[in-house]
């Protein structure tokens, strides 16, 4: 019995009606032959199509990667691996890793902090911040090998137990936030902006460098120049500076939104229906 009959569902028309680009992708995948009609048989049968062969194609090629583990395994038999000693959120962490590993990498897939998150990947965003040795740092961009014998705290080590951290506290009272993927980042960065204020730091908007001391109270300029670095595409920002701005100041600051009272709620009322002619209505 020949190809052709094996497989009565795939003609020499359909063979030769392949486009270039089926005819690459079936090259790809080694498909040649009684493989190549015994493949479109089943795919067209089941109605898949060139669907099915993007979709292997791609499996193929993901099969193909080598996967972290393993570079890291070719990496520490060639002794390319390196171990890595720091203390993370106070408790001492010692990692044996690629020599490229980046700290938020380390951070997510190593030990499961995935409070720090992956925006960008390329120092763009700042949702991956967290703060080393007392500085605010881009974990997508610092190296894991730098961190040796130093002291990071993730969002995940700010809170005191079942305590929220000032700096939390203030971001859920002023809902300093949306979806809340740009968060730890943002917390992260707020905590150690106090620290500069603290040391008398200067910023780009910093008005007048011979009079700065330490202790600044930081304006609405300045917290949001100085949180420049920290994107949030929800646009929480009025939220984000009106929380910095009342734990760095330790004063209250007002709440941008409240729920609305009974009277305010009767007052828009009211408003509509007289719009409307419907006075003899009101509330
Ligand atoms: S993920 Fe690091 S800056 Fe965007
Ligand atoms: S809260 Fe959604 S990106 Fe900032």
């Amino acid at each position: 019995m020949n190809d052709k009959n094996e497989h009565p569902s795939v003609n020499d028309g359909d063979l030769e009606s392949l486009s270039a680009d089926e005819e690459k992708l079936l090259d790809e995948l080694g498909l040649f032959g009684a493989a190549r009609r015994q493949f479109l048989g089943q795919t067209l049968a089941s109605g898949l199509g060139i669907f099915a062969l993007q979709l292997l194609a791609k499996e193929k090629a993901l099969a193909a990667m080598t996967s972290p583990d393993a570079v890291l395994a070719q990496n520490a038999a060639s002794g390319d691996a390196i171990q890595v000693t720091m203390r993370i959120n106070g408790s001492t962490q010692i990692l044996t890793v690629d020599p490229r590993t980046v700290l938020l990498d380390a951070l997510r897939e190593r030990l499961g902090l995935t409070g720090t998150k992956k925006g960008c990947d390329q120092g763009q965003c700042g949702a991956c911040t967290v703060i080393v040795d007392g500085r605010r740092v881009l974990s997508c961009l610092t190296l894991l090998a730098s961190c040796e014998g130093k002291e990071v705290t993730t969002i995940e080590g700010l809170a005191n137990g079942a305590g929220l951290h000032p700096m939390q506290a203030a971001f859920i009272k002023h809902d300093a936030f949306q979806c809340g993927y740009c968060t730890p980042g943002q917390i992260c960065s707020a905590v150690a902006l106090l620290r500069e204020a603290e040391a008398g730091e200067a910023s780009y908007v910093t008005r007048n460098l011979r009079t700065i001391t330490k202790d600044l109270e930081l304006s609405d300029e300045e917290i949001r120049e100085r949180m420049s670095g920290n994107l949030c595409r929800c646009g929480a920002y009025p939220g984000i500076v009106a929380a910095i701005r009342e734990v760095q100041s330790g004063r209250q600051t007002a709440q941008a939104w409240h729920f609305a009272t009974q009277e305010e709620i009767a007052a828009v009322m009211n408003d509509k229906l007289l719009r409307e002619g419907r006075s003899d209505e009101t509330v």
